[in-house]
């Protein structure tokens, strides 16, 4: 995994972006992205990608001493301390729920549902699932594809009208115009992402990207 250079992608500077460089994350994000790709495979690989991500989205959490005994005696170990709340977008962001809840089982799920009008490509919010009260540390938003970040940039304001600071974003691929739009309205987020491309098409889709990520996952069309 590396630390993207954010001057390289004409992002401010101060932008948190980690790209992940990985040769197996690269194998597995090509299958992801292969049109003959069928949709179980799709959600094993996407369940994979995701995994790698978060284990690299997690690095700074906090943690607190733990003692324990291990057969030979005791230990001075360690114990997450950091509350997490992952946030799917659905419905794309479903398949991304599982693996990370396999790396912070101790972590909530709060759903959030957006569409983008396919005329105006602006974000709808048709779901909102937080709880009144917000006593989270860190939010991670899952979400496959950073494509015009209309519907992130919207999730990550909900985020922190709720009152949680601190935002993190896993998603496979996101574009750069994408990124460039994210960072300028939201500096603090954190991204963490399998691949940056180059283009977006008019309907806003990533190009080459890997199609509608919710359909690969759910064969819609
Ligand atoms: N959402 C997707 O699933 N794919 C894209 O390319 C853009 C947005």
């Amino acid at each position: 995994m590396s630390r993207a250079d954010a001057s390289k992608l004409n992002l401010p500077s101060s932008s948190k972006i980690i790209v992940a460089t990985h040769p197996v994350l690269a194998h597995k994000l090509t299958k992801l992205r292969d049109s003959k790709t069928d949709a179980n495979l799709f959600r094993h690989l996407l369940r994979e990608i995701t995994f790698y991500l978060g284990y690299e989205a997690t690095h700074d959490l906090a943690v607190i001493p733990k003692n324990i005994t291990t057969p030979l005696g005791p230990h001075q170990g360690a114990e997450l301390a950091t509350s997490v709340a992952l946030v799917p977008i659905l419905r794309a962001g479903l398949g991304m729920v599982e693996p990370m809840l396999d790396l912070l089982p101790n972590a909530v799920v709060h759903h959030i549902g957006m569409y983008r009008n396919k005329n105006s490509l602006l974000p709808v919010q048709y779901y909102n699932k937080l709880p009144k009260d917000c006593n989270i540390d860190t939010a991670i938003v899952l979400e496959p594809m950073i494509a015009t970040a209309g519907t992130i940039i919207a999730t990550v304001a909900i985020l922190h009208v709720w009152g949680v600071s601190k935002v993190k974003i896993i998603s496979t691929i996101a574009s750069k115009s994408g990124l460039k739009e994210l960072f300028e309205q939201h500096p603090n987020v954190e991204v963490i992402v399998a691949a940056i491309d180059e283009n977006l098409s008019e309907e806003g889709y990533i190009v080459p990207g890997l199609g509608d990520a919710g359909d690969r996952q759910f064969a819609t069309e």
